[in-house]
């Protein structure tokens, strides 16, 4: 894993929107996984900038979602689909065609197949560059704590501390879905490379633990400590509970100084 500790999260989104940025000028027809929540917006906002200056261009890409919650209409506000297209589709956007931005469908009759669905397309396609951001509990799309190492797309229900957290974006708690369609731990290994965006001091826990601590179930998202080529890009309250920071900071600057 390359730390990169930031000042602010614009910084982690600027570094971020800069990788996404180069991996689509050496090819534009990549793919690039796309996530949910707070965490990637500022970065969102960076590539719909960098569409609008022509710098960068999701015309020729295909975005692949991580996950969708289940039961919640297409066009609720709060699904993830309606969130992606709102932050990416079209030519006020980045260029992103609607029929090229994949998310598993949390309405379909047979969710198991749905999934089995989702994941083949997924793995057809193979996503170039992954944008992961992190739950409190350590979850990374919705796989949540004892979620298998091994597992593929795959419904799931959401911790009570899940549940909470995203109580913030819905009317009251009760309006959170328990349960998610979401690309399982072994579907988001098989990505070409990983940022993990992670910002704020609700999330130092977790990263503490997905950089530091042992790979455990418990904290699924320390299964990344396996993949080849993971940029963790904190903010500085992000990074407070780790250990080795002087370490990840020459590091950073060692690995950008040779490529
Ligand atoms: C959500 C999503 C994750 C996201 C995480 C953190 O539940 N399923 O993909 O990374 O929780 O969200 P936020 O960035 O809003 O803290």
């Amino acid at each position: 894993m390359l730390v990169g500790i930031f000042n602010s999260e614009d910084e982690v989104a600027q570094a971020a929107a800069k990788k996404i940025i180069d991996v689509f000028d050496f090819q534009p027809e990549s793919v690039l996984g796309v996530a949910t929540g707070s965490t990637p917006l500022p970065l969102y906002r960076l590539l719909r900038e960098a569409y609008q200056k022509g710098t960068f261009s999701l015309k020729e890409g295909q975005a692949f979602a991580l996950d969708e919650y289940v039961g919640l209409p297409v066009d609720h506000k709060q699904s993830y689909r309606y969130f992606l297209v709102n932050e990416l589709v079209g030519d006020d956007k980045t260029g992103l065609l609607d029929e090229n931005l994949r998310t598993p469908d949390g309405n379909a009759p047979d969710l198991a197949d749905a999934a089995i669905y989702y994941d083949d397309a997924v793995a057809a396609a193979g996503v170039d560059i992954q944008i992961l951001g992190i739950g409190s509990d350590g979850h990374i799309g919705f796989n949540e704590p004892s979620c298998s190492f091994a597992s593929r797309t795959h419904v799931g229900a959401l911790t009570a501390q899940t549940r909470q957290d995203n109580a913030r974006f819905f009317a009251s708690i009760d309006e959170v879905p328990t349960q998610s369609i979401t690309q399982g731990l072994g579907t988001i290994m098989e990505a070409g490379a990983i940022l993990l965006l992670a910002t704020g001091k609700n999330k130092a826990k977790a990263v503490k633990q997905m950089v530091e601590g042992p790979v455990s179930a418990r904290w699924p998202a320390t299964i990344l400590q396996h993949h080849p080529q993971v940029f963790v890009l904190v903010d500085k309250d992000a990074a407070s509970e780790l250990e080795l920071t002087d370490y990840y900071r020459q590091n950073w600057d060692s690995y950008h100084r040779h490529i």
